[in-house]
């Protein structure tokens, strides 16, 4: 199935009814302007300014730096080169697992302040009352179970989630409590296969995996990472689509070889 593009706009309530209508999700992160003009016409679904651009944009080892201002920036330069995708905001830890009014504020800020059209949290029950005041003030999240980068240093490694049955257990619950407290879709990060396509099949809500199998509604990748710009890293469930990193390092000698030789600029690249 390709781009629908009798949609104008890609909102909450249609990415329920792609579901619905068994048309698979596409979701890219991204981060700037110019990358999010790129994306947007090329037809993908959702824009997520994940805080994945703690890790390839800031050069941070871990997302949790990444602050509510610095997520703001992102979000509002990608929404402000955004026409067709749903412009989705990772809310930042430290900004909605404590206190729900002091989620609330944050999801209203990033609302407010960058044009998002929904935001992304992590975690599952522990949240619960928190995602529900967020979407009773209006705003659609999404959930994110499985690997929840945020809580790194409780998880102990960027390794698979979910592979004993008390974690599966725990994972299946919390995906129907997300659904209850409102959410439009989890994002499901790095579990078994069989897991997410039993979540995918038993929940009304679209689910979109990220290492997660074909068995999801929908599929997720950091941009850089399809684009082949994170050279080194290569997990299983990665396709690198290009490898930008070689092509634009090629690009850069051939650029300075130029420069170096006095061979840029010509004379027709000159006033
Ligand atoms: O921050 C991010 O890019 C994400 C995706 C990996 C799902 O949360």
């Amino acid at each position: 199935m390709s781009v629908n593009k009798e949609i104008k706009k890609v909102t909450a309530s249609q990415i329920r009814k792609m579901k619905l209508d068994g048309e698979k999700i596409s979701v890219l992160t991204a981060y700037d302007y110019t990358m999010a003009r790129i994306l947007d016409a090329s037809g993908v679904d959702i824009l997520l300014v994940g805080d994945s651009a703690g890790n390839v944009f800031a050069g941070y080892e871990t997302t949790l730096p990444m602050t509510l201002d610095h997520m703001i920036y992102h979000t509002a330069s990608v929404a402000r080169g955004t026409k067709r995708a749903m412009v989705l905001a990772d809310l930042p830890f430290g900004e909605y697992q404590g206190k729900a009014d002091d989620a609330y504020k944050a999801a209203v800020r990033m609302m407010k302040e960058s044009n998002a059209q929904a935001v992304k949290l992590e975690g599952g029950t522990e949240i619960i009352d928190n995602i529900r005041l967020i979407v009773n003030a209006g705003i659609p999240v999404c959930g994110h179970l499985g690997l929840t980068p945020q809580s790194i240093n409780q998880l102990g490694g960027f390794g698979l989630r979910a592979k004993e049955t008390k974690e599966s257990e725990k994972l299946k619950s919390d995906a129907k409590a997300l659904q209850e407290a409102g959410c439009f879709a989890i994002v499901l990060e790095k579990v078994p296969a069989k897991l997410a396509a039993e979540v995918s099949d038993e929940l009304d809500i679209p689910i979109i995996g990220i290492g997660a199998g074909n068995g999801c509604d929908g599929q997720v990748l950091v941009v850089n990472d399809m684009l082949g710009m994170t050279k080194d890293f290569k997990p299983k469930f990665l396709r690198q689509y290009l490898q930008l990193y070689d092509e634009i390092s090629g690009a850069a000698k051939e650029y300075i070889k130029d420069v170096k030789s006095g061979n840029y600029p010509s004379e027709k690249e000159q006033y």
